[in-house]
């Protein structure tokens, strides 16, 4: 993981006004310029992907940088899910090179992808229905007890290991955590979502439009810990439709229409009408 950005002086951040309560509002504050020669967690140089007849994306450049939340914003069809998709590693980019920490990566796979730390909360895939939400949260790295072939769940390590990493993002599960995927709402499994890919040590934490079903309050939450997890050292991508949250907690911010790139912006270079000009010019 690379050093977060101005260790010595943490930079001030912003929370959405009312989070979790009430109206998100962007904020007035200075974001802090990307010190000279800081590596980006991810940097996607030149990518290019076309699906048969379909141009999905042309010459993409970005880069996700510690402590920082880029959100990547765009209409319809623009190329963001395809984007996110290939940081992931759910396929290869048909041109262009992925940098993670300032080395060339080839991403063979998702599962590749998380191993080197690299977290993506799909919004339908966020959680599984039938698992407990402790079990949600140590899928795949279930801590075991006994010998040999009598090897199980330690359930109250697990447990141990969901409150810890719940608590880590600040959610207050007030329910057991044996509570089905199935009962918990929207927004509560975005922040298990979550809460999963902090707690298992990710470096980069890409977010497709987690807030777009929720309500204000639902979506205040999942923003507040979107900004929890910055605060921890992650870079973050945030893919959302809903430039007021994209305001509201990106520090940078790259808007993609018809697969190119239409300009990269830090948040306090730019405001909601000049965002929703470009798009409609360019979308
Ligand atoms: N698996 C696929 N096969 C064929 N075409 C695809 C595939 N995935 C995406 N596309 C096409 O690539 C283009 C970009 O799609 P993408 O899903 O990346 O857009 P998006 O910006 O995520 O849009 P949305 O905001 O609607 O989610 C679209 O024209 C889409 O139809
Ligand atoms: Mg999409």
């Amino acid at each position: 993981m690379s050093e977060p950005l101005n260790p010595d002086q943490p930079p001030t951040r912003a929370r959405p006004s009312g989070a979790g309560s009430g109206e998100l509002e962007a904020s007035r504050r200075t974001i802090e310029p990307i010190p000279p020669g800081a590596v980006p967690v991810m940097e996607a140089d030149h990518i290019s992907k076309g699906f048969g007849a379909t141009t999905a994306l042309v010459d993409v450049s970005l880069k996700a940088y510690s402590g920082r939340i880029l959100a990547l914003l765009g209409d319809n069809g623009a190329g963001k899910s395809t984007l996110i998709k290939i940081l992931s590693g759910v396929f290869p980019p048909d041109g262009g090179t992925l940098r993670f920490n300032g080395q060339d990566v080839v991403l063979r796979n998702p599962a590749e992808a998380r191993e080197r730390g690299i977290a993506t909360v799909f919004q339908d895939l966020a959680v599984c229905e039938l698992l407990s939400v402790t079990r949600n949260i140590v899928l795949g790295r279930e801590p075991q007890k006994g010998f040999g072939p009598f090897k199980f769940l330690d359930l109250k390590k697990a447990d141990a290991m969901a409150r810890s990493a719940l608590h880590q993002l600040g959610v207050r599960w007030e329910r057991g955590l044996d509570e089905k995927g199935i009962n918990i709402s929207g927004g509560e499994r975005q922040s298990l979502a979550i809460a999963r890919a902090m707690f298992f040590g990710s470096s980069l934490l890409i977010l497709d439009e987690p807030t777009s079903a929720l309500a204000v309050r639902q979506a205040g939450k999942v923003l507040d810990h979107i900004l929890t997890a910055r605060d921890q050292g992650q870079a973050v991508i945030l893919i959302t439709h809903n430039f007021r949250h994209a305001l509201s907690v990106a520090d940078d911010i790259t808007v993609l229409a018809q697969g190119r790139v239409a300009g990269h912006f830090r948040r306090d270079e730019t405001d909601l009408d000049a965002l929703t000009d470009l798009v409609a010019r360019v979308g």
